[in-house]
């Protein structure tokens, strides 16, 4: 069966998803390098959930650890972004298709953005597992979401039909708290959707272990002045439910293709079908 490593940013993230998998047989829990590693079941599928903490260092160590000390076959990462296009607001879902350190500046001896003396400067991520995470915030926007946020938490973050949005992301070591850094980051990366603190760094460290990973983050604020209060808020009343529920809609996805596998070996067995 495969393993799916689960990385949160912050507690909130990944805090229903561990008091879930808490309540399973098999639940252990494992701490390196401070850091919490819950391994067991999620909705049927063996997973590793851990709160990295913020920022690229924080996730580089939490991806290696999954992979090294677990053996995690794939890393789905979630958590909070600012959004930069246009379209991208509070309470839309986007899944990373590539990632680019934006802060990352080693000229004149490397191009901006490149990862000195590994030449890549764009990662991308695993195109099955952004199908199967797309497919899950589908389900969680068109049915889940109304039913577990209030009309009324919605309307306080101006959230109407919120959106699902798949392309370029952003990572750096720096909350964007300012429109002129936010419209410098899109003048710099046109078609950037959202801006974060951590997905470029795990997208590197798959890229370099050759693992699936997915970077799924869900608009908090718009990274301009009001950012810092917008993305608190955010991340006190409703964070945790779009992780929480775009991650159950994928395993129980992964679940039921189980079981129509193993329905369709019986029958096959059953006719005597080679
Ligand atoms: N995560 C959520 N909002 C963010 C922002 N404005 N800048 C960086 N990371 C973020």
């Amino acid at each position: 069966m495969v393993t799916t490593g689960i990385i949160g940013a912050m507690q909130e993230e990944v805090a229903e998803i561990i008091a879930g998998m808490r309540q399973q047989a098999g639940y252990t829990c494992r701490r390196i390098g401070m850091r919490d590693y819950h391994a067991g079941a999620f909705d049927g599928q063996s997973c590793v959930v851990v709160l990295a903490r913020i920022g690229k260092v924080a996730a580089a160590v939490t991806a290696v650890t999954l992979i090294r000390e677990f053996g995690v076959d794939e890393i789905v990462f979630t958590g909070l972004a600012g959004g930069l296009a246009a379209g991208g607001n509070v309470g839309d879902v986007v899944i990373a298709g590539s990632l680019v350190q934006h802060d990352l500046d080693a000229r004149p001896f490397f191009p901006r953005h490149e990862v000195p003396l590994l030449g890549v400067s764009e990662f991308v991520t695993d195109a099955t597992l952004c199908t199967e995470l797309e497919s899950a915030a589908m389900a969680f926007l068109a049915i889940d979401f109304r039913r577990s946020i209030t009309l009324e938490i919605a309307a306080g973050f101006g959230i109407g039909e919120p959106l699902l949005h798949c392309g370029l992301v952003l990572s750096g070591d720096r909350f964007i708290g300012d429109a002129g850094e936010a419209a410098e980051l899109l003048a710099r990366f046109p078609t950037a959707l959202a801006v974060e603190m951590e997905g470029a760094a795990v997208a590197q460290v798959c890229h370099e272990h050759a693992l699936p990973c997915a970077i799924l983050r869900t608009i908090s604020d718009r990274a301009d002045a009001n950012a810092h209060v917008d993305f608190g808020q955010f991340l006190s009343s409703v964070a945790s439910t779009y992780s929480d529920g775009i991650l159950r809609q994928f395993f129980r996805a992964r679940h039921a293709a189980a079981g129509s596998r193993v329905a369709l070996r019986t029958a096959v067995d059953a006719s005597g079908i080679a």
